[in-house]
This record gives structure tokens, C-alpha cells and sequence, in this order.
């Protein structure tokens, strides 16, 4: 027998134990044989792993990995390489990363499915007419100055600034902060399709706001809302230097990943760490809006001299994204928790908020390393080790997030869109 992930799970397995939801309750009996009837129920009950009798997850991805050509797993290798060679590959996060990470697109290749939307902006010499750009030592801003430029996004809408004062009120009730997101009819509906997707998989339908709050909680469902009001708020902005989807991609993954990770470390507010992935890299968009010519520069010097983008930023605007995008969100009033976060996504060394800024750490590389859309970085961020100590999770859970993540970002990605 053996802990199988529902996502590899196929029906006329049979159940090893009987399995309960994450609440504790009851849902099948041990002897059950699987049908793809149950398997899709699992993943609406937010099911993550069951008990098989007879079969390991070992088993299954040797015989997965019987059934690739060698040659496919081969090219996917090579591609995987070229992307990865930033990492440390001894680490044995990395190297397990690039092991999942190679078989899914061996996989991809295999199915003949394509990356699609997530590929950066290619920058080629060609591209600028301007040579002086690349020459040029820039203008450096200083963080402060560059935040003060005419930023339309210097304030949030006002239902957040309500939301937040509701929560704080020690007598508010579910029903009052309910009736403040009530004010917003687009924030309500699409706080009620997150709350009914896979992303919770609640089995039965949660219809109203104050339901919403009451099961999921008050602070975890502003949370929510915030991060919903600030994708609303960005999403719309056009920008020529990166395709909006596959940013936005790689945000939700992040977002996603990182909510994952802090439900195994037990995190009680998963939704900061979903908000905290959203955010990491809006410092990007800031750049790509308000500094065009630096951020083009960057690009086009980060892919010449194949460095890290967040290195070279540091060179053509003289700080980097993680530092506008902190203070932006200090601008905004968010909670410090997530302003920490996202100002030391790349150096969770430095963050006093240690553990949520590892995780976050970690989803962003994860969301590199699978290739989910890109805010403009080409190359797996290098992972700090203490970061990965400060996680103390075994590797498995690598494999595990992956699996889980598939629907959760899928969804997120249609009810954000
Ligand atoms: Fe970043
Ligand atoms: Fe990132």
C-alpha cells in the first residue's frame, strides 16, 4: 500500500484505509474500489493523497517514466538545463524540482502541448533603435523618488480601506463585514466563485457572503478580498514590455503555490500567503509602466549577459523590484507581514518575517522552474538554503504541491481573468 496524490490516482485502485476530509469527517471506507466518479469528488472535497493498497506513488512515476521515449525526457532535459542554470543542482531541492519538472514537460512534449502564454518577451539587440539605452549609464532613482512619479496606483480603492476597518472594530460581526464587500457586487461574486472552486473544495455550496465568512473566516476572507481588489485594480494596465497574461499567470501561481506550502507548515492565515505570491513581483509592473526605457534596458541586458533579472535591475534603475514593490505596498497601508514578504522575496536572509518570506521564496522558484508565465525573469531564482532549512519540509512536498496546484490555478486564473 502506499500515499498516492489524487492526481495520479485511477479508477479500480482500491482504498487502503478510510479516508476523511481535511475537517475530520468521514467521506469513503477503506476496500473501496475507485471509480473516476470518486476521483473527480475527491478533488471537488479538496482531497489530497489516499491510502492504495498494493501500489506505492514510487510505482506509479517508474511506470510513468517507462512510458516516455528516452529521447523526449532527453529534449525536455535540455530545455529544463538552460532554464535552470542559475540553480544550485547538488541542492536537493533543485534537483528534485528539475527532476518533476523535466518528466512534466517530457510529458507536455509527449501530449504535444506547448508552454502557451507563459513565455517572456524575447529581447533581441534588434529590438532597440536606441543603442544609447544599452550604453548608457542610466538615471539612478532613489526608491522614494520613483514611488512619488505621477502612479496612478498610489491608492487603493476605498472598499478596501472599509474592509479593513470593519475587521479591526472589535464588535463587527460576519454579517457586518459581509454587508461591506456586499457594497462591491463584482468583488462579492467573484469572492464566492473562489469560494465555491477548487480552490477550497468545500463540498457542498457556499451561496452567501456571510457564509463565506463564517466558514472561511473573517481575516482569511478580507484577505481574499484584497488580493481580488488588487488584481482588479492591475489588471487592466497594458504594458509592452510583458505579456499581462503570463504575468498574471506566474502571479496566481505563485499565489497559489505559496497557500499550498503554508497549509503543510500549518500557516493559519493561508490566504496572506496566497495575497503575498499575488504581490511579489508588482514591483515589475511599477517598472514596466513608470520606468520603460530602464526596464527594457534591464531586459535586454539581463538576457546578453544571461544574469539575473533582479541583479541587473539593481544596475539599470538602481534597486530592484522587490523594494518598489514594498514600498508601494506600504503606500497602500497593507499589513508590514506582507510588505516584509515581498521586499525580501530574494533575500529571505533579511526578512524579520522569516518563514512566510522563505515560502514565498520557494513558490516564486517553483513557479519559475514549472515554467508558469513569467513577470520577465528567464532563469529559476537561486534558492537560499537557510531559507529551505527555515521550511523544514521534506522534499516530497514538492511533488505533492505540483499535483495540487494544477486546478487551484487553473480556477483562480478564470475566475481572476
Ligand atoms: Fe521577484
Ligand atoms: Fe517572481
Amino acid at each position: 500500500m502506499g500515499i498516492i496524490t489524487v492526481a495520479k490516482l485511477e479508477p479500480d485502485m482500491v482504498m487502503a484505509g478510510d479516508l476523511e476530509s481535511r475537517y475530520g469527517r468521514f467521506l469513503l471506507a477503506k476496500g473501496t474500489v475507485l471509480t473516476s466518479k470518486h476521483i473527480k469528488t475527491f478533488r471537488t472535497w479538496g482531497v489530497v493523497e489516499v491510502d492504495i493498497k498494493g501500489i506505492s506513488q514510487e510505482d506509479i512515476e517508474s511506470s510513468a517514466m517507462a512510458q516516455l521515449d528516452p529521447a523526449t525526457l532527453e529534449a525536455a532535459e535540455v530545455m529544463l538545463r538552460e532554464r535552470f542554470q542559475q540553480a544550485d543542482l547538488d541542492h536537493p531541492v533543485n534537483h528534485e524540482l528539475f527532476r518533476l519538472c523535466a518528466l512534466r514537460k517530457a510529458n507536455e512534449i509527449q501530449r504535444g502541448e506547448q508552454e502557451g502564454s507563459n513565455e517572456y518577451h524575447e529581447f533581441s539587440e534588434a529590438d532597440t533603435d536606441d543603442n544609447e539605452i544599452l550604453e548608457s549609464t542610466t538615471t539612478k532613482m532613489k526608491p522614494h523618488e520613483f514611488i512619488r512619479k505621477d502612479i496612478k496606483l498610489s491608492t487603493l480603492p476605498t472598499i478596501f480601506m472599509q474592509i479593513d476597518e470593519t475587521i479591526k472594530k472589535p464588535d463587527s460581526s460576519a454579517k457586518n463585514i459581509a454587508n461591506v464587500i456586499g457594497g462591491d457586487p463584482n468583488l462579492s461574486a467573484q469572492l464566492l466563485r473562489i469560494v465555491n472552486s477548487a480552490f477550497y473544495g468545500f463540498p457542498s455550496r457556499i451561496d452567501t457572503l456571510s457564509r463565506a465568512v463564517a466558514i472561511i473566516g473573517t481575516r482569511q476572507l478580507s484577505t481574499l478580498a484584497m488580493g481580488v481588489n488588487i488584481i482588479s485594480t492591475f489588471k487592466n494596465i497594458p504594458s509592452d514590455l510583458i505579456d499581462m497574461g503570463s504575468f498574471w499567470k506566474h502571479s496566481i501561481s505563485c499565489g497559489v503555490i505559496a497557500r499550498i506550502l503554508a497549509g503543510y507548515k500549518n500557516i493559519v492565515n493561508t490566504e496572506r500567503l496566497f495575497v503575498a505570491g499575488l504581490l511579489h513581483d508588482i514591483g515589475r509592473l511599477l517598472f514596466y509602466n513608470y520606468a520603460p526605457a530602464e526596464s527594457k534596458n534591464s531586459l535586454l541586458k539581463a538576457k546578453l549577459s544571461n544574469n539575473l533579472l533582479h541583479k541587473v535591475e539593481h544596475e539599470t534603475i538602481g534597486f530592484d523590484h522587490a523594494e518598489i514593490g514594498a514600498l508601494l505596498l506600504k503606500k497602500w497601508k497593507l499589513p508590514v507581514s506582507l510588505e516584509t514578504i515581498v521586499k525580501y522575496h530574494h533575500n529571505p536572509k533579511k526578512s524579520r518575517n522569516r518563514l512566510e518570506t522563505a515560502v514565498v521564496h520557494l513558490a516564486d522558484i517553483m513557479t519559475n522552474a514549472l515554467g508558469m508565465g513569467s513577470s520577465g525573469e528567464r532563469f529559476v531564482p537561486p534558492l537560499d538554503p537557510d531559507a529551505w532549512e527555515t521550511i523544514g519540509l521534506s522534499v516530497n512536498i514538492l511533488g505533492l504541491t505540483i499535483d495540487q496546484m494544477d486546478p487551484q490555478v487553473e480556477e483562480s486564473f478564470r475566475i481572476f481573468r
